[in-house]
């Protein structure tokens, strides 16, 4: 597919009419390879003294990206052209991020070099290791990854200059790798557990649950079907183009800040409830309703206008058919489920009951309301022995492959500028200074 023979100014134009100021204007129509073209709005201000209005964005393309596409209306997710569940079926989480970072599926040698170099960096500073001291045991893991991400940048002064391809690349291998020491370590240290080192030999995924899971008193044994499901979760949330976490990454690294810092931004925006915590809920729901025979109850509140209860885990603002992570997901869970016991197994198939009720309702047929990635993943997590404060951990583990990656396009990009949105100001104009004896 020869996207950027397609990419470019296309002949369209678009005219605006205002009565009041009769006013005609063109605007050039930037052409997509995929998706919507764009309106070029960027003389708009410049020319008609006019700035677009669109808060959350859900019109604006704030860049190019050649990285990921998504077309909600079909249910299509594609990293640099190849679909999530092609992906999700023969690579592995290091050749995604692979894909992402550079644009290419890697060759056996390549591959070869990129393991070598991730397997370089996992350790992280012993003295960065005391900064987990300073934290209280009841902190929240997400809470000590935006600090000590952060604080990556206090260490590695040799991967901080943004100008410098091979200075980017290593900062980009530094926080792919050292993201699950960081992780597994802010959740041993709210366990009050030793911090388990990485052992390269291990597979990505592998070497995490490891340093999660095993302690000094006992062998650890690996279970292929869990590093595989987990590798399979790093794999679906790897990237997802140009979302709320990782606008705020791009956002961030426009004033030409340091990459350690842009990725603890994007992890301080992907945890707050709205991005990243909805597999949470989703788990607090399940329980909540308990038993198959409520379930009829629930879809009912759901339908209720009156009631603000909401399916968690059913709908998304760009998926309006279906999420293809989610059926992915959906395998996963039966193998995950199978192997750790029966458990896990109530929860799940009152999961599935749910679901299969809720798909034959009128109500989330007419709204297109399919399960997306969180109504499984949650439940995966879980049986694995993820406490659940550690779900966002993992979602922001993985994103970091498309964080950095996309963080990287913008850098390399010829022209940098400073991101700075406008407003429609509604406030006060100019007013006279009230000295505080005469306010009243
Ligand atoms: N349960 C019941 N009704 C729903 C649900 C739901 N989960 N989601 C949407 N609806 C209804 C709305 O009430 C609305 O109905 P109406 O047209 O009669 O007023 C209609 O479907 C459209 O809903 P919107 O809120 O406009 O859809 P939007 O695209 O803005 O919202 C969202 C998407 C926020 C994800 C929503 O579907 C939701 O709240 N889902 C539950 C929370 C959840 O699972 N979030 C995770 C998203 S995935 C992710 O972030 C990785």
């Amino acid at each position: 597919m020869a996207k950027h023979e397609q990419a470019g100014q296309g002949t369209g134009s678009i005219t605006l009419n205002d009565n009041s100021r009769q006013l005609q204007l063109e605007l050039p129509v930037l052409k997509a390879t995929q998706g919507p073209d764009v309106i070029d709005v960027r003389g708009l201000y410049r020319d008609a003294g006019y700035f677009t209005y669109d808060p959350g964005f859900t019109s604006t393309a704030s860049c190019d990206s050649a990285i990921t596409f998504i077309d909600g209306e079909k249910g299509i997710l594609l990293h640099r052209g190849y679909s999530i569940e092609t992906l999700a079926e023969n690579s592995d989480f290091l050749e995604v991020a692979y894909l992402l970072l550079f644009g290419e599926l890697p060759t056996e040698q390549q591959r070869a070099v990129f393991d070598e170099e991730i397997a370089t960096h996992t350790m992280v500073d012993e003295q960065l290791i005391r900064f987990y001291n300073g934290f209280r045991r009841d902190a929240h893991p997400m809470a000590i990854m935006v600090g000590v991400v952060g604080a990556l940048s206090a260490f590695y002064h040799d991967s901080l200059d943004i100008h410098d391809p091979d200075q980017r690349h290593i900062a980009s291998m530094r926080l792919i790798a050292k993201m699950p020491t960081i992780a597994a370590m802010a959740y041993k240290y709210t366990r009050g557990q030793p911090f388990v080192y990485p052992r390269n030999e291990l597979g990505y995924a592998e070497n995490f649950l490891r340093m999660m899971f095993s302690v000094p008193a006992e062998d650890y044994r690996s279970n292929p079907v869990l590093s595989q499901a987990l590798d399979r979760i790093f794999i679906l949330h790897a990237d997802h183009e140009q979302n709320a976490s990782t606008s705020t990454v791009r956002l961030a690294g426009s004033s030409q800040a340091n990459p350690f810092a842009c990725i603890a931004a994007g992890i301080a925006s992907l945890w707050g409830p709205a991005h990243g915590g909805a597999n949470e809920a989703v788990l607090k729901m399940l329980m909540e309703i308990g038993s198959k025979d409520r379930i009829g109850e629930y879809i009912a509140r759901a339908r209720d206008k009156n009631d603000p209860f909401r399916l968690m885990g059913f709908g998304h603002r760009v998926y309006k058919n279906h999420d293809p992570r989610a059926r992915v997901l959906r395998e996963s869970a039966h193998a995950v489920l199978r192997e750790m016991g029966s458990e896990e197994q109530p929860l799940f198939e009152l999961a599935l009951e749910l679901e299969r009720m809720a798909l034959e309702d009128d109500y989330f047929i007419e709204r297109k309301l399919f399960p997306n990635v969180d109504f499984y993943s949650g439940i995966i997590l879980r049986a694995m022995g993820f406490p659940v404060s550690m779900f966002t951990v993992l979602f922001a583990l993985a994103r970091t492959a498309g964080w950095v990656s996309q963080w990287n396009e913008m850098i390399s990009e010829p022209v940098q500028r400073i991101g700075r949105p406008r407003q429609r100001y509604i406030g006060y104009g100019p007013r006279e200074f009230i000295p505080r004896d005469k306010r009243g």
